[in-house]
């Protein structure tokens, strides 16, 4: 056990459809609960002390889905982005982004980049938000950015999304599946993984709690021996 909080934590938010059906609603209704869901959970990471938290918004293979639910969750992106000023501020706020993005509708893309802009200043915790975000994407994107090689960890590494992030301490995935998804792939090698059983709208702070509790009975040993 390491009795530690995780410096880093991810999310990978999933169930917000499975949701909306086990209520006889549509799928987009389960994607505004899921947004009230990240508020909750990023006031309860924040007040635990967690330093960085990335929460896997939308990917890069979520473009296959209908256009109706696609447009449904970048405006609320959109309004997630706008609509928090006060409140990042309060909490000293920082937003930050991974993922690709030239590939954003330019609107949510200039709401991002303010975003980005207007809290850079803020010490509190960052809110790393993976949208249009792949592992594959981000690892060949970074390739690209490093040019010729010959390749090191350390180089391919310096030229991630975010190169100044300690990695993820602890992952947690809603709605009971046990996948990747291509979340934070090169980061993510000697995460811990938790999986909840509840749908992402429904997870709430003692879910979290849950969550860091059995994080800290992990023992991370990265291939050594205690
Ligand atoms: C997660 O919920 C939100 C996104 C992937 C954008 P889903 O929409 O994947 O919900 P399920 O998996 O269909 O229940
Ligand atoms: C992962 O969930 C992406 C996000 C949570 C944004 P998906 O619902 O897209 O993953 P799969 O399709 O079940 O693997
Ligand atoms: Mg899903």
């Amino acid at each position: 056990m390491n009795g530690q909080t995780p410096d880093h934590l991810g999310i990978i938010m999933d169930g917000n459809g499975r949701w909306a059906k086990s209520r006889g609603l549509a799928r987009t209704q389960g994607h505004l609960e899921g947004l009230k869901a990240a508020k909750r959970i990023v006031k309860a990471a924040s007040d635990r002390g967690i330093a960085y938290l990335t929460l896997y918004t939308f990917s890069t293979e979520n473009w296959k889905r209908a256009a109706e639910e696609v447009g449904f969750i970048m405006g609320l992106v959109r309004q997630y982005l706008r609509g928090e000023f006060d409140f990042y501020r309060e909490n000293a706020i920082r937003i930050r982004h991974a993922g690709d993005r030239e590939g954003l509708p330019a609107d949510i893309r200039a709401e991002l980049e303010k975003a980005l802009e207007d809290t850079r200043d803020f010490t509190g915790m960052q809110v790393i938000l993976a949208l249009n975000y792949g592992g594959r994407d981000e690892i060949v994107r970074a390739v690209n950015r490093a040019g010729p090689g010959p390749f090191t960890e350390a180089l391919l590494r310096s030229h991630l999304d975010n190169p100044d992030l300690p990695d993820p301490d602890l992952i947690i995935r809603t709605a009971g599946e046990f996948r990747t998804s291509n979340f934070l792939l090169w980061e993510g090698a000697y995460a811990e993984y938790y999986i909840s059983e509840k749908f992402w709208p429904d997870f709430n702070g003692e879910d979290l709690d849950a969550a860091l509790g059995a994080y800290g009975g992990r023992d991370r040993r990265y291939g050594g021996l205690p």
